[in-house]
């Protein structure tokens, strides 16, 4: 896990864009996309290199991490909707092969089980980009899901509800159930790229990169995979113990290695 602390946000997206930006320009072509607002300075940025630099997401696909159970994907709060217009919409991906939960499917649990299959027949994805609520969830797997778990039904803590009112009329509108990829699902990716800011993302980031591995903080299962790049900004790193050491490794970081 290499941890790598920006001052700004705008710096934390830039970080994660020339991630994404690289996998693409060699060949990756599948993106695992998050919602919620930590990633929008990695949407805003790739949007503007596309715009300027030419980057082309014109043979790519993407999987969205999860959607809300009951919002059709014209809702403007589904993650469906969130993702067109924070970031597909304007770029040169095919919208046909922007894939999303069905939030509205007559079987639910189905609709779960074939999205997990979707991703693992045309998979891997190559990029995994993640937020992590303030209890440590990924995706929408809230504290107890099982660190192998796949796509499937879940249940939102009334914390994370009221997270995300601010998004909705008021909280009764915020649905309590959701279908979201399981923490092996999300673990099956290539490179997982987890960024978070602000003081309120210190605890979860503490816990998730310097805490034991266990199902009450789901983003700890980072920890057992491979390559994962955590993106924080100094109020996010505020309470990481080796935070003096992320910042000596980046800075003797060898040339030529990559992210
Ligand atoms: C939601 C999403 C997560 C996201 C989390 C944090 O619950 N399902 O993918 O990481 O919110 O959101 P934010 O980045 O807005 O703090």
């Amino acid at each position: 896990m290499e941890v790598v602390i920006r001052n700004h946000e705008h710096q934390c997206g830039a970080t994660a864009a020339d991630i994404v930006a690289d996998a693409i320009t060699s060949g990756a072509a599948t993106l695992g996309l998050a919602t919620g607002s930590s990633p929008l300075s990695v949407y805003r940025e790739l949007i503007r290199r596309h715009r300027k630099e030419g980057l082309s997401f014109a043979g790519a696909q993407a999987f969205l991490l999860d959607e809300y159970v009951g919002l059709p994907p014209s809702h403007p709060q589904s993650y469906a909707h969130v993702i067109r217009t924070e970031f597909t919409d304007h770029i040169d991906i095919d919208s046909e092969r922007v894939h999303s939960p069905n939030g509205v499917a007559n079987d639910i649990f189905a609709a779960a089980e074939e999205y997990d299959a979707l991703i693992r027949d045309s998979g891997p994805v190559d990029v995994q980009l993640l937020g992590i609520g303030g209890n440590g969830h990924i995706g929408f797997n809230e504290p107890g899901s099982s660190l192998r778990s796949r796509t499937r039904v879940k249940t939102l803590t009334e914390q994370t509800r009221r997270d995300n009112a601010r998004f909705f009329a008021g909280i009764d509108e915020v649905p309590r159930h959701v279908i979201t990829q399981g923490l092996g699902t999300i673990c099956d990716a290539r490179h997982l790229v987890l960024i978070a800011t602000g003081g309120h993302k210190a605890e979860a980031i503490a816990a998730a990169v310097e805490g034991p591995l266990t199902a009450s903080c789901p983003a700890s299962v980072l920890q057992l995979h491979p390559h994962v790049t955590v993106v924080v900004d100094e109020a996010a790193a505020g309470q990481l113990k080796n935070a003096d050491f992320y910042r000596y490794a980046l800075k003797y970081k060898p040339p030529q290695q990559k992210y």
